[in-house]
């Protein structure tokens, strides 16, 4: 066993004897991977006046860290062994490192941790990957980690850097039992709104993930939405100096959030070096890392329809065909731009645009979040969901309040559309809304998340849809059968259709 004296406590300059004394009990929670995520969660969870324990692969990171946060009660553990032997038990061990397994059977670094950890734990012991987990592999390691005696939980935290330091969203699965000890420490660093820690216990096994998993796929969607109404303006010939003000005005209303509100500071940014707009500067070619292709994975698997979510990942998808569309944009031709409507009667309208395809892309998160709850039994609670994502994570949102309460209202709410609050926000809207996907699309201006939306509005609410004659069709090839709006539901009729010859 190696000696605790082998530890790199971190003693700060002139620290009094009390502080030493901190330094030699155990710590309280430990902390794995020391990359932004993991370095602010930790100073977060110090700060709330709990001794953290932190290791590093890289045992020259841990010693930059420690050394770069003097008086603070961090022990920084070169071994994995000391590490462990920091910790005051059960031992509660925060993973923080890559994870890029994208099946359940993938493995990954979390799993080269645990891997290392499994020998040096006792019984009872906690374990908790923290990042940005596939739900699938989180059920995988708690099925693996129970049968080892120790126990699991897979939490998605969102918020980036600040929000790991200064108050996170975190959407913990695993045992309610697990959650009951770590309850105290995830409470006191999640953010608070109204006084309420933006932390639930989701579910068991991999419903935080998951859960997490779905916040990003809204957070897809809520970007491109953004994006679209900015593409609008530019087309309409709106300074970025414009576009951010009305951001700007934008986030002290119904739809203030958190990307409204980046979104108007990255209007304002100027390029030092060249005085432009630093927007207009960076190559239009999105970036992303999975959890939105996931989400659409698992909504085919769920047979659940996230068209706007859909849209916006495949709107990254095709902004990353940079040189396909340049190419294409010298051959494919589109209309003038020809916008004239009034520059304040735009903003309006773009506004409703807006906030109506927002409100469809969290029905249609929150109806999969749904859906997977009911099918795995999971116990969800949606407004307790949505009420976690009002602070601290990408999403947050003033409106995030009118979903915490329509779920409070009525919790078996079937689709978030049918709540009285939002039934009255589509019907102000929609006029103006439809005004602006006609618009756009009469200009030639993509707008692919906006018309989703609507398309999934219109489809939602429609009494008799066109599949008659889909039916019809699959009935002529594949004698596949059909249903008669003149006969009892259920009961199946097959036409002898005329042959089709060539
Ligand atoms: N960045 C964000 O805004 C954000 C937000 C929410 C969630 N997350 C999730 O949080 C997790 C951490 O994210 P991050 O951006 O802070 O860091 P990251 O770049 O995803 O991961 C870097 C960390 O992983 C460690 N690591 C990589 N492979 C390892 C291995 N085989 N064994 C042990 N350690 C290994 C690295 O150690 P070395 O220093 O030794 O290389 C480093 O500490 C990820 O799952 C991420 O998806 C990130």
């Amino acid at each position: 066993m190696t000696c605790l004296s082998k530890i790199s406590f971190a003693k700060p300059k002139g620290a009094g004897k009390d502080r030493f004394q901190i330094m030699s009990k155990k710590s309280d929670f430990g902390l794995i991977g020391l990359a932004v995520m993991g370095q602010n969660l930790v100073l977060n969870v110090e700060s709330r006046g709990f001794q953290v324990s932190v290791y590093n692969r890289t045992t020259s990171v841990t010693d930059e860290f420690i050394a770069k946060h003097p008086g603070k009660a961090l022990v920084g553990a070169h071994t994995l062994e000391e590490f462990v032997q920091s910790l005051a038990m059960p031992r509660k061990i925060h993973i923080m490192v890559k994870s890029t397994a994208v099946a359940d059977s993938d493995r990954d670094a979390v799993d080269a941790v645990i891997e290392q950890l499994i020998p040096l734990l006792a019984k009872d012991d906690i374990i908790i990957d923290g990042g940005n987990s596939f739900y699938k592999t989180t059920e995988r390691r708690d099925v693996y980690l129970a049968e080892k005696g120790l126990r699991f939980i897979g939490a998605g935290v969102s918020g980036g850097e600040e929000g790991a330091r200064k108050g996170p969203s975190i959407m913990p699965g695993g045992p309610a039992s697990t959650w009951e000890v770590m309850k105290p420490i995830f409470e006191s660093i999640a953010a608070k709104v109204d006084g309420e820690p933006c932390v639930i216990h989701i579910g068991p096994g991999g419903a935080g993930h998951y859960v997490k998993m779905i916040h990003n796929g809204i957070e897809y969607g809520d970007m491109q939405l953004i994006c679209e109404a900015y593409n609008i303006f530019k087309h309409a010939g709106f300074t970025t100096d414009e576009m951010a003000a009305i951001f700007n005005e934008w986030n002290e209303g119904a739809m203030q959030s958190y990307l409204i509100q980046i979104s108007g500071k990255a209007l304002e940014q100027k390029d030092p070096e060249t005085g432009a707009s630093i927007v207009e500067l960076i190559v239009d070619k999105a970036g992303q890392k999975g959890t939105g292709q996931w989400t659409l994975m698992n909504a085919a698997e769920n047979g659940i329809v996230i068209s706007t979510i859909n849209a916006a990942v495949e709107a990254r998808i095709l902004s990353s065909k940079k040189k396909a569309r340049v190419a294409a944009s010298k051959l494919l031709t589109g209309p003038a731009v020809n916008i004239t409507t009034a520059k304040a009667e735009l903003v309006k309208k773009v506004h409703d645009a807006l906030y109506a395809s927002k409100i469809i892309s969290y029905a249609q998160g929150l109806d999969l979040i749904k859906s997977m709850g009911e099918a795995k039994k999971w116990g969800l609670d949606l407004g307790r969901i949505a009420s976690i994502w009002r602070g601290g994570c990408i999403i947050r949102a003033r409106f995030l309040n009118s979903i915490t309460d329509a779920y409070r209202e009525n919790p078996e709410l079937s689709n978030l559309m049918l709540a009285p609050f939002f039934i009255d926000v589509l019907t102000q809207t929609q006029q103006n809304w439809r005004e602006v996907v006609s618009l756009a699309t009469l200009n030639g201006i993509p707008c692919p998340a906006f018309s989703a939306s609507l398309g999934y509005y219109d489809s939602y609410r429609a009494e008799r849809l066109p599949a008659n004659l889909l039916q019809a069709q699959r009935d002529f090839f594949g004698a596949h059968t059909y249903e008669r709006t003149d006969k009892p539901e259920g009961q199946m009729f097959h036409t002898d259709w005329p042959e089709v010859i060539g």
